[in-house]
This record gives C-alpha cells, sequence and structure tokens, in this order.
C-alpha cells in the first residue's frame, strides 16, 4: 500500500474527528484520583499526546512505510475510545467501536491493513518491554510516555497536602522517593529504543528540577512544626 503524506493527513483528521464525536458527552463515575482526568475530554487530550509520540517514534525508529505509519498513528488516536462505555475492557471495545467506523470506508481499508490496526488497539494493554514487532512496539511506549515528566511533577504535587507549609519538601520527598522509582519500572516496560532515548530526556529534567528544588529549600531541610 502506498500512501502519499495529504492523504495520510486527511484520513488521521478523519480520525481525529471520529475520536471527539465518539466521545463528546460521554461521562464516567470512575475516579482515577486526578481530577482532570475524569472527563472525555481528557481521554481526547491523552489520545492527540500519544500520537505524537508515535509520530516522533515512527521517525526515530525508522524503516516503516507510510502505510504503516498511518496505521500506527490511527491506532495511537483510537486506542482508548472505548475507556468510557468500558474501562477496563477498553481494548476490546474499542477495537469494535474501530472496526465499526472503517466498515464500509473503502479509502481508508485501501490505505491501510484494518485487521492489524484492531489488533494494535486490542493487545495495547500489555507492556512487558518485549515486544519484538515494531508498530506494536511504538504504540505500547508512545501510551507509556505519555504524563511522564513535566506532568508528572503536576500529578506528584497534586498528592502532597497543600493545607501545609511544607508543601515543597513534601513535593521534594515524593519526587525523589517515589517518581525515580516509577520511572525507572516504567522504563523497563518500554520496548523500542527510541522510547527509552525519549525518557531518558525526561528523567534527566526531573533529577534537575529536583536538584533545583532542594537547593531552593536551603535552610530548612530539618524544620519541623
Ligand atoms: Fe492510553
Amino acid at each position: 500500500m502506498d500512501v502519499k503524506e495529504d492523504e495520510s493527513e486527511a484520513i488521521l483528521r478523519e480520525f481525529r474527528e471520529f475520536l471527539v464525536s465518539y466521545l463528546r458527552g460521554k461521562s464516567t463515575s470512575e475516579k482515577r484520583g486526578y481530577p482532570w482526568k475524569d472527563s472525555w475530554q481528557y481521554i481526547v487530550s491523552h489520545s492527540l499526546r500519544v500520537e505524537s509520540y508515535a509520530k516522533e517514534l515512527i521517525e526515530l525508529e525508522g524503516g516503516l512505510s507510510e502505510s504503516e505509519a498511518l496505521m500506527i498513528r490511527a491506532a495511537a488516536l483510537m486506542h482508548d475510545i472505548g475507556s468510557l462505555d468500558d474501562r477496563r475492557r477498553h481494548a476490546k471495545t474499542g477495537a469494535g467501536i474501530v472496526e465499526n467506523f472503517c466498515r464500509n470506508k473503502s479509502h481508508i481499508t485501501a490505505r491501510l491493513n484494518v485487521k492489524t490496526l484492531l489488533s494494535l488497539i486490542l493487545t495495547h494493554q500489555k507492556k512487558d518491554g518485549k515486544e519484538k514487532k515494531l508498530p506494536y512496539a511504538i504504540l505500547k511506549d508512545s501510551d507509556i510516555l505519555d504524563e511522564l515528566g513535566a506532568m508528572s511533577i503536576f500529578m506528584i504535587s497534586h498528592q502532597a497536602d497543600r493545607e501545609r507549609y511544607d508543601y515543597y519538601a513534601q513535593v521534594l520527598k515524593l519526587l525523589e522517593r517515589n517518581e525515580y522509582g516509577f520511572f525507572k519500572k516504567q522504563e523497563q516496560r518500554l520496548s523500542t529504543l527510541g522510547a527509552r532515548k525519549i525518557m531518558r530526556r525526561k528523567f534527566a529534567f526531573i533529577k534537575q528540577f529536583a536538584l533545583h528544588l532542594r537547593d531552593e529549600l536551603k535552610g530548612t531541610e530539618k524544620l519541623k512544626l
């Protein structure tokens, strides 16, 4: 399948529009512990970010055809589309939704392998760092990379008690005690060299941030009130 760049972009736009129209207005009673994550709009923004990582990894890894690149980016956009219908089985639900969407759309089926697209969505949850098939590895790694890095700081800050005087010190402690370990765990779940490279960049930033925060807290290290 030979696909031109502008044709790919038009198809991706179609998938993006479908994502928004399918999720619009849906709600969830499940709480994820971070209030900004409990909306359909959050799923849209997460999916767009995962697609962006997928695009970066496609370039970093190289060797994929235009059709495969299109398929991976479409899978990234669609991978969580079922999560407001059935969170636990969202991969299977999502694959069904996308199968219906692609049915009878010959301009899509002619340009990407829909069977593999559905399989990518169906299997995206199992992330053990051992994925050999590049399209699958890229999708899984892109999903892992989202919300690590600068965003980690917002999530860590949300766990700290903002009513207390030592809020900054708590954030530092959470970063150094929990987040470093979490980064290492997530790194082990990655399958591509490209994603490991991005992860290292993110980790270096977090460490740098913690160093600055530690420096700014000087003089209060032993303070207990
Ligand atoms: Fe995801």
